[in-house]
Order: C-alpha cells, then structure tokens, then sequence
C-alpha cells in the first residue's frame, strides 16, 4: 500500500519511521506541502493520502483525489472539519483519523495556557531576564475553589474537568451528551456555564453549530474578569469579539493555541515576513492574552500514538475492515 503524506515536519517523518517496520507492507513518501487543490494531483498512483489539521481537504481537493483513484484519507489529527466529508464519501473514498491520541497532552496545554495567562508567566519571563524584578501587572487570582466552565466532555474535555478538579475548582460543563465517568461535573445549560465560569475552556469540534459560538452575545453573558482559553478550534471564537471584549475589561485573561486567522502560521516559522493581517499582532499586543501555535497535541507520547494508530488505520482499509475510526455522516 502506497500512501503520499502532506504537510511533513522532520517530527512527522521520525516518529512514523520508527514504527513503520511493524508495518512492513506500507511504502510512505513524505513531501513538505500541504494537502490542498493544487497538490492534490500529486497523489496519483497512491493508495492513501495523509494529510494533517491545516491541508484544505474541500470539495475540490476531494474531487482531485476522486480523479487520481485514492481510496483512503488519512487524517493524523482528531479534528475533520477541513475534509469535506460528505464529497468524500459519496464518492467511496474512505476518511480516518485519530481520534484520541493523547487527550492529556492538549488538556495539559489548556491548563498551562491557563496558567500562564493568569499569572502573566509570558510577562514574567521577559521581564526577569532584563533584571526588572517588579510586580506591577502581575497580580493573578487562586482557581483554588473557582469555577471552571468546560465546553464539551469528550475526551479532551474530560481530562481538562479532570485536571481543573485537581486543583480544587468547582467544575460545570455544557455538552449535549452527559460523559458518566465525570461524577464530578456539574452539568448546566450554556446561558448558565457563561454567567458562572471563571475559567471557560472550549473542548467542542468545529461544526456549523459551534461556529463562532464565542462572539459578542456570548461574551456579554460572561463573568466579568473570566479567562478564556482555546485549544479547540480558532473558528469557535469570533476574533474581533474577543478583542472588544479584552478592551471592554471583560476578560481577565485569553489563552489561545488556536485562533481564526492562523491557517498560513501554523508550524511554520514567518519571522522574516509582513505579515498580511493584524488580527493576531492585535491580541499579541495585550498584556492578557498568551497565544501558541497549535501546539497542544505536540508531546512524544501523542505523536507516537499518531503514528500508530495512523498505520492501523491504513491496515484496517487495506484488509477491508473498519477500525472504528471512520469518519461518516453519523460522527460529524
Ligand atoms: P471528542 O469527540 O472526544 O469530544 C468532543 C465533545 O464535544 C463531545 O462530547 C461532543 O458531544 C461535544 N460537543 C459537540 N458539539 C457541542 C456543542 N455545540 N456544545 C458543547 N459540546 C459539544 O473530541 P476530543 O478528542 O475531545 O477533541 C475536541 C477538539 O479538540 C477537536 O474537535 C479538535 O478541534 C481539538 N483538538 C485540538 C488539538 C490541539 O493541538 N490544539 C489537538 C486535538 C484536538
């Protein structure tokens, strides 16, 4: 089986080597570019593609694929919401990722952008190496005996509830399904987790439903001095939103892994570039807000979980079987 990956980093390149001579009938041919209408033509003459959360896998890239006869996308990611599912499998080709690789690492990073925002660790650290020991703008608050409102309790959220209940927070969360291993977790409506929080962190998936479920409205409901974090998908919050809000006061702190504007950013290294929007300079220049790039899922124990579960999702499509981590209408 022949699968071309998109959108390779050397880290990619290493940990699904290690693991490949498990898997002795799988050939893999690494190229740099995204997944995207004028790459796609390039996965002629392969079984597979894999490409990652940033490749544009739209209607027209799913078009190409169906033309070059690629059976199967592999998603190394848990979140789809790039593909154009539907297309995808009208047309037979089968899509699969990965669903929950390392649902700690990413929760892990929520709290430590949490943590960092609160406490202005961001400020500190730069401060202490130009010899300025002051404390001015410093001043956090306990989450000892606050409330921490999580958005979604999948897998993600759930280690989040989890870690916030380590620290002594009171936890509620907003999810359509109740997760019973969270006896913990105070289940509210959304009106109710907005006004109560503290602390929100957004765990949900992208769709047309949670687009922008973060805006003015929402915001305007919110706690005042509440802390905001994403880890989840930039498109949950409306960015210009937030920015009224953080010059409002409303928000004590944001920290963001995620945010709407940073498709061309992610994982690549634009220091020497002007850039083309002042959205993300614009949150950088608050003193509140902490900003990383996509980095929650980036820990040696998640990688070497994608690469596994990857390659067995591509043995699964090869010996006609299903894994469990088809993505169909039914998971979307
Ligand atoms: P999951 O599928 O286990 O859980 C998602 C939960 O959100 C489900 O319980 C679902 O019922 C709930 N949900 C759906 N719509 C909702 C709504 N409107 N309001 C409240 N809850 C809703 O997914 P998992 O593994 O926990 O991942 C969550 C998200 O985290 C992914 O969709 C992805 O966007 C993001 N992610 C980010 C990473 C990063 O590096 N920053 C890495 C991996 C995932």
């Amino acid at each position: 089986m022949k699968i071309l990956f998109y959108d390779t980093k050397g880290y990619d390149e290493t940990s699904f080597e290690k693991r490949r001579e498990e898997f002795p009938e799988i050939e893999i041919d690494y190229l740099k570019p995204e997944l995207a209408p004028n790459t796609a033509k390039l996965a002629k003459g392969y079984d597979a593609v894999c490409a990652f959360v940033n490749c544009d896998v739209g209607t027209e890239t799913v078009e190409i694929l169906h033309q070059c006869q690629v059976g199967l996308i592999l998603l190394r990611c848990a979140g789809f919401n790039n593909v154009d599912i539907e297309r995808a499998n009208n047309y037979g080709i089968r899509v699969m990722r990965v669903p929950g690789y390392s649902p700690e690492a990413v929760a892990e990073h929520a709290m430590a952008l949490a943590l960092s925002a609160n406490r202005r660790i961001h400020k500190a650290y730069v401060r202490v190496r130009e010899n300025d020991f002051s404390l001015g703008g410093m001043l956090g608050f306990n989450f000892y005996k606050k409330t921490a409102g999580i958005v979604g309790t999948g897998k993600i959220g759930a280690a989040m509830a989890r870690i916030c209940n380590g620290f002594g927070m009171h936890v509620i969360a907003f999810d359509k399904y109740h997760n019973p291993d969270l006896e913990f977790v105070e289940y509210v409506e959304m009106e109710e987790l907005l006004a109560k929080s503290d602390l929100i962190s957004l765990h949900c998936p992208l769709t047309d439903e949670t687009y922008h479920l973060i805006r003015r409205e929402t915001i305007q409901k919110m706690k005042d001095g509440v802390i905001l974090v994403n880890t989840s998908r930039g498109g949950l919050v409306k960015t210009e939103d937030l920015i009224e809000g953080i010059r409002a006061r409303k928000f004590f702190a944001a920290g963001l892994d995620v945010y709407e504007e940073e498709k061309k950013n992610v994982f690549e290294d634009r220091s020497d570039e002007i850039l083309e929007s002042s959205i993300t300079a614009r949150l950088l220049s608050f003193p509140n807000v902490v900003i990383t790039s996509h980095q929650g899922f980036f820990t040696e124990e998640a990688l070497a979980s994608i690469s596994e579960t990857t390659l067995e999702n591509a043995m699964a499509y090869m010996r006609r079987k299903k894994s469990g981590n088809e993505v169909d209408g039914s998971n979307m």
